[in-house]
């Protein structure tokens, strides 16, 4: 199911998680499997891992099958989305602390 996710657990998902989370266009995409398959390479995943990789995503010149691959992997939205296109990760909003949602 799709839900909000806020910055501070996508952090959580970083290089070290064996379930990389990226944000990409306003959607936090898991990269636990994709990661070993993405014809890119796992480095470039685990450099953006935990942070907002659209304009590195965007600038890789990804065709449309990678883009329509990707809906596979989308585990929900990013909460800071209607920022998320002119933010880079380092401007994103992180609106207090909404743990609700959090499953450790
Ligand atoms: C689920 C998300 C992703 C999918 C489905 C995906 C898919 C692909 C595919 C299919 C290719 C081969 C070229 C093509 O057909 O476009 C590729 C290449 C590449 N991807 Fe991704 N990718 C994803 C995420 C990312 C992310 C987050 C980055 C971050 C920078 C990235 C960086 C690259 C780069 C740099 C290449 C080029 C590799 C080369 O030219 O040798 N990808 N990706």
């Amino acid at each position: 199911m799709v839900r909000n996710i806020a910055l501070s657990e996508v952090e959580e998902h970083g290089p070290n998680h064996q379930d990389p989370w990226i944000i990409i266009s306003g959607k936090v995409v898991a990269f636990g499997t994709y990661k070993d398959e993405h014809p890119g390479g796992e480095d470039v995943i685990l450099e953006w891992a935990g942070k907002d990789g659209t304009k590195a995503f965007n600038d890789a010149g990804h065709g449309s099958s990678a883009k329509s691959d990707m809906q596979k992997y989308i585990v929900g939205e990013f909460e800071g989305a209607s920022d998320v296109a002119a933010a880079s990760s380092e401007t994103a909003p992180q609106e207090g602390e909404k743990k609700e949602c959090s499953i450790q």
